[in-house]
């Protein structure tokens, strides 16, 4: 079942998400939701507190490739563990700023250590596309988001842009 998509600026999506205790049927459902709701948008990352949950769950698939094969990924609690010195710039964007990209500069590669939905515990060493977006995702678990690397002005730029189309989808 597909979830609505908060947009910034939202006050849900600057909260500290809690680490998930006890695997359950409700958070796997929602673990699944998220994965509809971002291939519908289409997107390669979404973090639950975009679908106004503070739970610390992330989803994404960054395979791209035409005939490549998907791969889904469903991380309860993930974690940074290990970055790598090596830095590499994307544009990103994110589902809760629609239409708004900017170049963000992180590690090249990072270790994560997650929960998959069936309370098995995984590390794996990501890296190109896949380094970024799980970053990204990790962040909006700690109420951060890519604007929040840019400079302040045209951080408040584009909540100021954003803060006009909520305003227009409002009035309908
Ligand atoms: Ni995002």
């Amino acid at each position: 079942m597909k979830r609505n998509i908060l947009l910034h600026p939202d006050p849900r999506l600057k909260k500290l998400c809690a680490p998930v205790t006890d695997m359950t049927d409700e958070l796997r459902s929602l673990a699944d939701d998220m994965l509809a709701t971002m291939y519908d948008a289409p997107g390669i990352g979404l973090a639950a507190p975009q679908v106004g949950v503070l739970d610390r769950l992330i989803v994404m698939d960054c395979v791209k490739e035409e005939g490549e094969p998907s791969r889904p990924l469903i991380m309860f609690n993930p974690e940074v563990i290990a970055a790598s010195d090596d830095l590499n710039t994307y544009e990103e964007g994110c589902l809760s700023i629609p239409d708004q990209y900017a170049d963000v500069t992180r590690p090249a590669e990072v270790d994560v250590r997650w929960i998959d939905r069936d309370g098995k515990e995984h590390t794996e060493t990501f890296s190109k596309l896949w380094a970024t977006c799980v970053q990204h995702e990790i962040d909006h678990l700690d109420g951060k988001l890519f604007i929040d690397y840019l400079k302040p002005l045209k951080r408040q730029m584009i909540t100021r842009k954003m803060t006009k189309l909520k305003r227009e989808l409002a009035r309908g």
